[in-house]
């Protein structure tokens, strides 16, 4: 099975050809990367997030994702933060799966006001994107939740809008759309499963839904759909309006993301999917079961993530002073 999986990668890439393909996450990155350049570094990130998390649960669940969006497009470089500018208008924020949806860039800002103060130049901003999103883990999952995670990227220059798309799992995928996806970013198909288990904190605008899981026969349970077309059909303040993920403990990182996939109580097509396999649903089941068991692999398949297509120093990487501008 693992073997004929590689395989399946391997054939992906070469029909892909080569640089659509990123192959596996770095492993060069190192747990305390700023021990002895700036040691507080991780302390002021987790401050920033704390400080954040504390006042609103959902930006704490923004900054997870964060990680996930800036990781699968160009790599974990930071170029999710870049704000729009005369010379590039249509960076990757504003594309269509990030735009009035990411959350948490001040929380970024704060931390990275902080660092420059205590030692200028020296923090990339990818790193504070992967502390950031491992500190929310760690809150929201009231510390259960808990990894090392390794630094030592740095930022990238690039960042265009219309790489999100193709870069980027739709909503209404199936399993194997979405297999095939993370396997171009050298994940693989539990690591995709158990990353999804982050969908039980957070929300989800009406229209990333709706279309799809609300009309008739679709695989979800019935009066969940009713309960999600009341609330998606009062649209009196808000034009789109939002659902948390998990009905059950909305604002906890926790394993109730794979009961209510069991239950069909998810919001997304894609959720939904995790089901489609005899192997896939065999994951679901066992991350819905044993406490602590998926916590400990979320936080190995976030390393991961976190390692994906890492940017050194030179022509294309640099310490960001700003966040939201190349230097
Ligand atoms: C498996 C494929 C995935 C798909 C198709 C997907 C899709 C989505 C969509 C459509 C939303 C709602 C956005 C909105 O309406 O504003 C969402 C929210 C979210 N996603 Fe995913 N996602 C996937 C995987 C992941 C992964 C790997 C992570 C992180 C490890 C993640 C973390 C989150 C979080 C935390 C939210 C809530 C964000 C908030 O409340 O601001 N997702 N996702
Ligand atoms: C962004 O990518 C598109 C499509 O590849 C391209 O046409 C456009 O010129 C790019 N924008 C910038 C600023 O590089
Ligand atoms: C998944 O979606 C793709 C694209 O729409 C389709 O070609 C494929 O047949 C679907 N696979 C399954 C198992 O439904
Ligand atoms: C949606 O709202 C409209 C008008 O407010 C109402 O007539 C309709 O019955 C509602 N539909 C559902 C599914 O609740």
């Amino acid at each position: 099975m693992a073997a004929s999986f590689e395989l399946a990668i391997t054939v992906t890439c070469v029909l892909l050809l080569a640089g659509a393909c990123r192959g596996a996450p770095d492993t060069e990155l190192q747990v305390g990367y700023y021990q002895d350049t700036c040691p507080e570094a991780e302390d002021i990130v987790r401050a920033a997030v704390s400080d954040a998390v504390a006042e609103d649960a959902g930006i704490g669940a923004g900054l997870i994702r964060l990680l996930f969006h800036d990781c699968f497009v160009q790599g974990c470089d930071a170029s999710v933060l870049l704000d729009p500018t005369k010379k590039n208008p249509f960076p990757e924020k504003l594309g269509a799966p990030n735009v009035h949806s990411l959350r948490g860039f001040e929380v970024i800002d704060a931390a990275k006001f902080a660092l420059e103060d205590a030692c200028p130049g020296v923090v990339s901003c990818a790193d504070v994107v992967a502390f950031a999103a491992r500190d929310a883990s760690y809150l929201l999952s009231g510390y259960r939740v808990d990894f090392a995670m390794p630094a030592g990227r740095f930022d990238g220059r690039r960042s265009n809008a219309s790489d999100t798309v193709p870069s980027l799992p739709s909503p209404s995928a199936n399993f194997t759309q979405l297999v095939d996806n993370f396997a171009v970013q050298g994940l693989d198909a539990e690591d995709m499963v158990v990353l999804s288990g982050a969908h039980s904190v957070g929300h989800a605008r009406c229209s990333s839904f709706a279309g799809d899981r609300l009309r008739d026969g679709a695989d979800i349970d019935p009066s969940f759909a009713r309960s999600l077309r009341r609330r998606c059909n009062d649209t009196s303040e808000v034009e789109d309006p939002t659902v948390s993920q998990d009905p059950v403990t909305p604002a906890e990182l926790d394993g109730q993301f794979y009961r209510n996939v069991l239950k069909g109580r998810v919001l997304l097509a894609s959720d939904a999917a995790l089901m489609e396999t005899k192997e896939a649903a065999r994951m679901v089941r066992e991350s819905a079961g044993v406490s602590g068991r998926w916590e400990k692999k979320f936080g190995q398949a976030m390393v991961k993530m976190a390692g994906i297509e890492v940017k050194k120093a030179g022509r294309r990487g640099e310490i960001r002073t700003n966040c939201r501008l190349v230097n």
